[in-house]
C-alpha cells in the first residue's frame, strides 16, 4: 500500500518505503547511530554494512521514502545537494564525454560543470532551454546526458522537461534534473520520464533549515552506480541527519500547501504595491511560464521575487527594515527567508550579465515560510516603506 503509486503523496510522505510494524515495535524507528555493524567474519554475510556505504538501516529507510515519493525504483540520501549533483553526473560520464546542460543553474552546479568536469576530461555544451530546438541542436555523438534545473533561481522560469526527455529518448541518453525548488509535492520529474531526480534536501524536504543533505531518485541500477561512487568519494549522510530529514519529509505535504499559498498570496499583494516594479512568481498570469506551470505542477511553489523601484539601495533598505523575515541565503524552511541575488547566489556574475539573466540590482528573492500571512504582510509593508524612502530621495 505504501509503495502503491496510487496512494496519495501525503500518505507516501508518511508511510512510503516503511517496513510493516510488528507488535511492540517503535512507531518511529530510532536513528541507528552506528558507523559499523557486526559482520565480515568467516561465517558472515559477504555484503558488509557500513555507514559510508549508505546501507545503514536509517539511510536505507530514507532511500525507500524518497523512492516512494518520487515514484521511482530506488533512492539514496547523501551529504548535501552538491554531493547529490556531483555523484549523479559522475556516475554517468567518463573522460572524453560531453554533457548538454541548461545554462540556468544554481551557482555551485555551474562552477562544478565549468571547473571540475573539464578536469576529468568532460566538457559541457550550454543551451537556452526556452529556445526552440536548442536541446536537439546541442546533442552530438559524445553526449552522455542532458542536465536541467527547474524552477530556475531566482527568475522561477519553468523548463518543459517533457521536451528534454523527448530529445534524450531519441538519442538513448538519460536526463538528470535538479527539482529542488518545486519539491516532490509540486512536481515529480520521474513521472515525465526524467531518469535521475535530484534535490537539495537542505531545502523543502528537510524543511526546517537545520540540516544539510541531498537525495537522488531513479532506477535501481542508476542509484547503485551512485552508491558505488558514495563508497569511493565518501559524502555519506550521517544517520542522525538522515533521521531528521525523514522526520521533515513526513510533513512535506502540509508544509508545501502553506508555502504555496503564502507565496501566491504575497505575490498578488506585492503586485498592488507602488514601490514594486515587477513581481516574479509562476502562479501569476504575468509570469512567462504561468501556463506551463499550471499544466505541469501541482502547486506554484513557495518562492517569489520582487523588483523594487530604486534598485540596489532600495533593496538594501528593504532588507534592513525587516523584523520578522530573516535575511539569509537558502530557502525552503518553515521561516521566511529573504536574500539579494546580487550579493548571494549570483554575486559571481557581472552586473551586466545579471541584467541579461533577468536579475537586476533591485531584485529581492523571498522564500515564503509558513508563518501567518498577515504578519508577513505587515513586515513587508514596513520594508517597502523603507525602500520607498530611499527610492524617493535618490
Ligand atoms: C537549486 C539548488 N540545487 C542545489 C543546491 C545545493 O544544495 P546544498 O547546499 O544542500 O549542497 C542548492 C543550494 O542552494 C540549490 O538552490
Amino acid at each position: 500500500m505504501d509503495r502503491d503509486p496510487r496512494s496519495s503523496l501525503a500518505t507516501r510522505a508518511i508511510h512510503g518505503g516503511a517496513v510493516p510494524l510488528v507488535e511492540g515495535a517503535p512507531v518511529v524507528p530510532p536513528p541507528v547511530q552506528s558507523a559499523t555493524f557486526v559482520g565480515g567474519g568467516p561465517d558472515g554475510d559477504p555484503d558488509l554494512l557500513y555507514t559510508r556505504y549508505g546501507n545503514n538501516p536509517t539511510q536505507r529507510a530514507l532511500g525507500g521514502r524518497i523512492a516512494s515519493l518520487e515514484g521511482t525504483e530506488a533512492g539514496v540520501g547523501v551529504g548535501s545537494g552538491m554531493a547529490a549533483i556531483a555523484l549523479a553526473i559522475l556516475s554517468l560520464v567518463e573522460a572524453g564525454d560531453r554533457i548538454v546542460s541548461s545554462r540556468f543553474l544554481y551557482g555551485a552546479t555551474r562552477s562544478f560543470m565549468d571547473s571540475e568536469l573539464p578536469r576529468r576530461g568532460v566538457s559541457v555544451d550550454w543551451v537556452d532551454p526556452w529556445e526552440p530546438g536548442s536541446w536537439e541542436d546541442a546533442v552530438g555523438p559524445g553526449t552522455r546526458l542532458l542536465y536541467v534545473e527547474s524552477p530556475v533561481n531566482p527568475t522561477l522560469r519553468i523548463v518543459d522537461v517533457r521536451e528534454v526527455v523527448k530529445v534524450a529518448r531519441e538519442h538513448g541518453i538519460p536526463v538528470v534534473m535538479d527539482a529542488t525548488f518545486s519539491s516532490p509535492a509540486n512536481f515529480r520529474p520521474g513521472e515525465h520520464g526524467v531518469d535521475l531526480v535530484i534535490h537539495s534536501a537542505t531545502k523543502y524536504l528537510g524543511g526546517h533549515s537545520d540540516l544539510i543533505a541531498g537525495v537522488v531518485a531513479g532506477s535501481g541500477e542508476r542509484i547503485q552506480a551512485i552508491t558505488r561512487l558514495l563508497h569511493l568519494y565518501g559524502p555519506a549522510l550521517d544517520p542522525h541527519t538522515a533521521w531528521l530529514l525523514d522526520r521533515g519529509i513526513r510533513t512535506l505535504h502540509v508544509r508545501m500547501e502553506r508555502h504555496n499559498r503564502n507565496a501566491l498570496e504575497l505575490a498578488r499583494w506585492f503586485e498592488t504595491a507602488p514601490e514594486v516594479t515587477r513581481v516574479v512568481h509562476p502562479g501569476l498570469p504575468s509570469h512567462p511560464d504561468h501556463r506551463l506551470a499550471a499544466e505541469l505542477m501541482d502547486g506554484f511553489g513557495g518562492m517569489l521575487a520582487v523588483e523594487l523601484k530604486g534598485g540596489g539601495p532600495a533593496a538594501d533598505a528593504f532588507c534592513r527594515a525587516l523584523a520578522l523575515a530573516t535575511v539569509a541565503p537558502s530557502l525552503g524552511g518553515v521561516e521566511t527567508l529573504v536574500s539579494l541575488p546580487r550579493l548571494t547566489s549570483h554575486r559571481g556574475m557581472s552586473r551586466a550579465d545579471r541584467e541579461v539573466a533577468g536579475i537586476p540590482e533591485g531584485l529581492v528573492r523571498i522564500s515564503a515560510g509558513i508563518e501567518g500571512l498577515e504578519d508577513l504582510k505587515e513586515d513587508f509593508a514596513r520594508a517597502l516603506g523603507a525602500a520607498a524612502e530611499v527610492a524617493d530621495s535618490a
